[in-house]
């Protein structure tokens, strides 16, 4: 787990160290190209501006070139001592009148090529090699005593390629160093970022049962992480949630099974220091034997539920006449009812018949049953009705009993759960989980509604049986199934 995280505290630097330098690497060569441009702009310009001037102080005399500045102005002297490292003059015949050192290096011109810049006529720039370096030369044509002359003035180009390469040296030069810190600081960032995932890691690896408290600090970031910090606390309820039903289950299922077996114990000892007769015997086997099935009783029902809902358990797929059961199921419960001074009504149509497995839908209805009788107070009222809706035959048990708060309904069809404060010796909280997974085992529908002091009414929709049969051949088929 950690080596991941490092790995993908490595993977995020490299890519963003990879990003970076690619787009400083971009950069860089923009800014080249654009240096390059504005320097050559300026010499351009810079040449121009010395050719003007040039021309200012330039006049021909009998085939001389002669040039008139103010000998006391220190600015005219000196411009015209750079100018005359590149400049030459030359007369329409391409006859050379004057040319510096610079100019010839740089390399003279044919007559022929003068006349051609001279016919040329308007202003024209051109680029000249002088050893390693460039020249950029300014041609251009001026009258002087009637005539017309050519003059040429030059200016090297040397910050032209120069700057801009002297730039990109150094720009590489510190481009490492760049990616260095970037890399520096990518890492820190990374791990900064990650860091709530090694917490998560590490209170995962912390959580056993017996902390299933832990939970993971949000950081309120609103952003990724606190989503899967939110997920993986939700996930933590959920565990301790179960986690604390199971607890409960086997204090509730020792202490369901302790009772009987106390009764069975007491009975047994008692027969045997006191029992004189047969009579006697008797009694207390039977009494023993009443607790014995009651602890079966519980043993087959946890039995059955695990099978239930480990899918072990095969179900039959026959018509079943739901009148049939609730009707024999009411009648069942009537003596019960009375004795709790409840009335018990049922409303009851006629053959409603669905496909599935008698055995669970007595089951089913005998739950209901129960809990309607068992959570409704003396006085009280059960009715019982069957009826078609549609598609769907529909068994509805409503009582006016004692209700189930609103914060328990969620739970009532988890195994084991019973609303807290009902009376241990009551149930074990199975009867519901049972009448949740046979309905979902029919592909039906379940709805509770509930008010606290105002009663209960539990809804199952199951589908009709929609095969052809009448109740006779159903039977007949149901037995060739068997
Ligand atoms: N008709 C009802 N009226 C009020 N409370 C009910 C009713 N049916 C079920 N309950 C509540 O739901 C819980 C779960 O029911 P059940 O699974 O049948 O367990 P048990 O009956 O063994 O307690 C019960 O403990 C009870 O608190
Ligand atoms: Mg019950």
């Amino acid at each position: 787990m950690t080596h991941r995280v490092k790995s993908l505290r490595f993977r995020l630097t490299i890519s963003y160290v990879l990003i970076f330098g690619l787009f400083l690497t971009v950069i860089g060569f923009t800014f080249r190209a654009r240096l390059k441009t504005i320097i050559q702009d300026r010499v351009e310009e810079a040449v121009e501006e010395d050719w003007g001037a040039a021309r200012g102080f330039l006049r021909v005399e009998r085939e001389q070139a002669i040039w008139q500045v103010d000998p006391r102005e220190m600015d005219q002297t000196l411009f015209l001592e750079r100018l005359r490292r590149f400049v030459m003059v030359a007369d329409s015949q391409g006859e050379v009148l004057e040319m510096s050192n610079g100019y010839r290096l740089q390399g003279v011109e044919t007559a022929a090529e003068l006349r051609a810049h001279f016919k040329e006529g308007s202003p024209r720039l051109v680029v000249k090699e002088l050893g390693k370096d460039r020249v950029l030369l300014r041609f251009g044509v001026f009258r002087s005593e009637g005539k017309l002359y050519l003059l040429a003035v030059g200016r090297r180009m040397t910050n032209v390629q120069g700057l801009p390469n002297a730039f990109m040296r150094d720009y590489f030069t510190v481009l490492p160093l760049l990616l260095l810190l970037t890399f520096v600081l990518g890492w820190f960032m990374a791990g900064r970022a990650l860091m709530p995932v090694n917490r998560l890691a590490e209170a995962a690896q912390r959580i056993s049962g017996s902390s299933l408290h832990l939970r993971i600090p949000q950081r309120y970031a609103n952003d990724e992480l606190d989503q899967l910090i939110v997920a993986f606390n939700k996930m933590m309820e959920r565990l301790s949630e179960n986690f604390e039903q199971i607890r409960r289950f086997s204090t509730d299922v020792s202490h369901e099974l302790r009772t009987p077996l106390t009764g069975i114990r007491g009975q047994l000892e008692v027969a045997l220091l006191t029992a004189r007769t047969e009579e006697d015997f008797r009694e207390a086997i039977v009494n023993a034997l009443e607790d014995v099935d009651r602890i079966s009783n519980i043993v087959r029902a946890l039995l059955m539920l695990s099978q239930a809902e480990t899918g072990q358990l095969a179900l039959k797929h026959e018509p079943v006449n739901v009148t049939e059961v609730v009707e024999e199921l009411v009648e069942q419960f009537r003596a019960s009812a009375k004795e709790e001074g409840l009335r018990l009504n049922s409303e009851l149509a006629p053959d409603v018949y669905i496909r599935g497995d008698r055995t669970q839908m007595d089951r089913l209805v005998t739950n209901l049953l129960a809990n309607a009788l068992k959570y409704t107070p003396r006085g009280g009222q059960v009715d019982v009705e069957v009826r078609m809706d549609g598609a769907n035959a529909v068994i509805s048990v409503a009582d006016n009993g004692k209700g189930i708060p609103r914060e328990s309904l969620p739970h009532i069809f988890d195994r084991f759960y019973r609303v807290p404060g009902e009376d241990p010796d009551k149930g074990l909280g199975l009867g519901l989980s049972f009448v949740s997974w046979i309905v979902k085992a029919h592909q039906g529908q379940m709805d509770v509604k509930s008010e606290v002091g105002l009663g209960t009414t539990f809804t199952i929709q199951l589908p009709l049986n929609t095969e052809d049969s009448t109740p006779e051949s159903s039977i007949r088929l149901a037995e060739v199934r068997q």
